[in-house]
């Protein structure tokens, strides 16, 4: 199976098995610049089963199969949305032939460069990557504040990373909704998963990217609560936090936490 000559491939399959994985190709719909999103199987059958159960029945996510991340990613970009976040548009089209059976999606095409890419940049002045940083940090605390009031998990990202922010225009919007948390995962321990690693970047981009992101991000009662949530003392955490220091150090969530609570607890807002 291969795109159409028109078609340009934009996400190669995350397999080596070039069969496997999602295929992500720009290319027109309804006249309208788009892309369309082909969801395939990552696995074979077995392994797709188990990764489905364990999404489902142990990490508390909606489903690994390629229909449901289909779905999952339809209703996330529309959740997005409807709250006032920004994410690429949902758009109408048939599935082309050669995509079949597989589930498509078509969105917005986002012309632009990733939020990775645009603060690795050095042509960028430092200033502009602190005001674009900063507005991307003031609209994670609106969306994490929205999330918790409103308990929709959809609204958390599930896999955050700067290179699934696309820098468009004035632009800043969020792709690759998947995967999500179920609607009864306790929303308030997915926005605490998705800060300690959104943090974790921020230490990795170094020259102040940390302090630069807490500054502007508005929220400091989710800061505190996540820090609550994440340091609690079950024996769960302290797992979670050990494997995750030790396949990390100093570079993981566990660390870029700690230097949360040291920023809340120094030069942070009072709470
Ligand atoms: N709406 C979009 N506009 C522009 N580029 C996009 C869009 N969606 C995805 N891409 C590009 O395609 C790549 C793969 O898309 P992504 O949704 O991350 O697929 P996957 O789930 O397979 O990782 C992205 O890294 C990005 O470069
Ligand atoms: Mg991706």
């Amino acid at each position: 199976m291969s795109p159409e000559p028109d078609h340009r491939l934009l996400g190669p399959p995350h397999s080596t098995d070039s069969s496997r994985g999602n295929l992500v190709v720009q290319s027109r719909t309804g006249g309208k610049e788009a892309v369309l999103k082909v969801y395939r199987p990552r696995h074979g059958p077995l392994g797709e089963g188990l990764a489905d159960f364990s999404q489902r029945c142990i990490e508390g996510k909606r489903g690994a199969r390629p229909r449901r991340r289909r779905d999952t990613e339809r209703e996330s970009l529309e959740v997005w949305r409807v709250h006032g976040f920004d994410a690429p548009a949902v758009l109408a089209g048939e599935a082309p032939d050669w995509a079949k059976p597989h589930p498509v999606l078509w969105m917005e095409y986002l012309p632009g460069r990733t939020l990775f890419e645009y603060l690795e940049d050095p042509r960028a002045s430092r200033e502009e990557r602190i005001m674009v940083l900063g507005s991307f940090a003031e609209s994670c605390a609106r969306r994490h504040r929205t999330a918790v009031a409103t308990g929709e998990t959809r609204l958390v990202q599930e896999h955050p990373s700067l290179r699934h922010v696309m820098v468009s225009g004035s632009r800043l919007a969020t792709f690759d909704l998947e995967n999500a948390y179920a609607a009864a995962f306790p929303v308030r321990i997915a926005v605490a998963f998705e800060l300690s690693s959104t943090l974790r970047s921020m230490l990795r981009l170094g020259e102040g990217a940390f302090e630069s992101f807490l500054a502007a991000y508005a929220a400091p009662e989710i800061l505190r609560e996540s820090l609550g949530v994440f340091f609690a003392p079950s024996l769960r955490w302290r797992i979670y936090r050990w494997l995750e220091t030790s396949r990390r150090g100093a570079s993981s969530k566990t660390a870029a936490m700690r230097r949360l609570a040291g920023w809340l607890g120094g030069g942070g807002p009072a709470l």
